[in-house]
């Protein structure tokens, strides 16, 4: 995840999720239609121990259906309607995504998985993570391409968790406090990048500097607004995640 000079990569958040609805599969393809260079994605575990991808603790904000993820088995989810009346769609696995985006041959895409991981997982969440990255060919000791996906939390326990497990696979360390990130914390967890909010990155854009001269790229999320796209350029942001994809590949172009 090095920058140099050139435009930003952008990531599709939630999939294309300002034109569909988030973490959908007609969201994830439109994204890499759009010429996505990743996209992003929060996993949750079910109760029967599938990783789904959805954002919020219940289905309630983004489903027809209410309840916990974590009460819910994935034949349930299944069931819920997590489109729209047009165009229904039940949720979606993570391995229903990591095989959508391997699959996508126009271009090489990359994956960005978020853990959202209640403390009661322990490292669950992430041996699962790898170990359906791993049941592709990701992250594998013998892999020669651990380039495709990319595993980010706002939790240091959880990065260093995949830190130690695949050491050769990219992480991302979020936050929104600068002191935090600014920090030792990335380096004591071995984050190959840290992850500011964009408002974090308005109030003190010398973190992508601090990042670099650590050897670290930085990950902006959510990048919506056209000056915010300008300012990760002029910084020298690396990834950019935005429910925008196609206007914020345009306005780089
Ligand atoms: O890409 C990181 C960003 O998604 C973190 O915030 O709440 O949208 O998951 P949230
Ligand atoms: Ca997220």
């Amino acid at each position: 995840m090095t920058q140099g000079n050139r435009a930003p990569f952008v990531v599709a958040h939630r999939g294309s999720s300002a034109a569909r609805p988030e973490h959908t599969l007609a969201a994830y393809e439109l994204a890499l239609t759009e010429g996505a260079d990743g996209v992003e994605c929060d996993v949750r575990l079910t109760r029967d121990g599938h990783l789904v991808c959805v954002h919020d603790r219940t289905v309630d904000r983004t489903s027809d259906a209410t309840g916990l993820v974590s009460e819910l088995t994935l034949d349930e989810l299944r069931e819920m309607n997590f489109g729209t009346a047009d165009a229904p769609s039940g949720v979606l696995a993570l391995s229903d995504l990591i095989g959508l985006v391997l699959d996508w041959r126009s271009r090489p895409t990359k994956l960005f998985i978020e853990t959202k991981h209640p403390v009661r997982y322990g490292a669950l969440v992430e041996n699962k993570v790898l170990a359906e990255l791993q049941r592709f060919g990701i992250a594998t000791p013998a892999s020669a391409d651990h380039s495709r996906a990319v595993v980010m939390s706002f939790a240091a326990t959880a990065v260093w968790r995949i830190r130690r497990a695949a050491p050769l696979l990219p992480t991302v360390l979020l936050g929104e406090s600068s002191r935090f990130l600014g920090g030792s914390a990335a380096t004591t967890v071995g984050a190959t990048a840290v992850g500011p909010s964009v408002k974090t990155l308005r109030e003190h854009p010398e973190l992508v500097d601090k990042a670099a001269a650590a050897g670290r790229a930085t990950y902006c999320w959510t990048v919506d607004d056209p000056d915010d796209v300008k300012l990760c350029a002029d910084l020298g942001v690396s990834w950019i995640a935005t429910n925008h994809p196609a206007r914020t590949k345009a306005l780089l172009a």
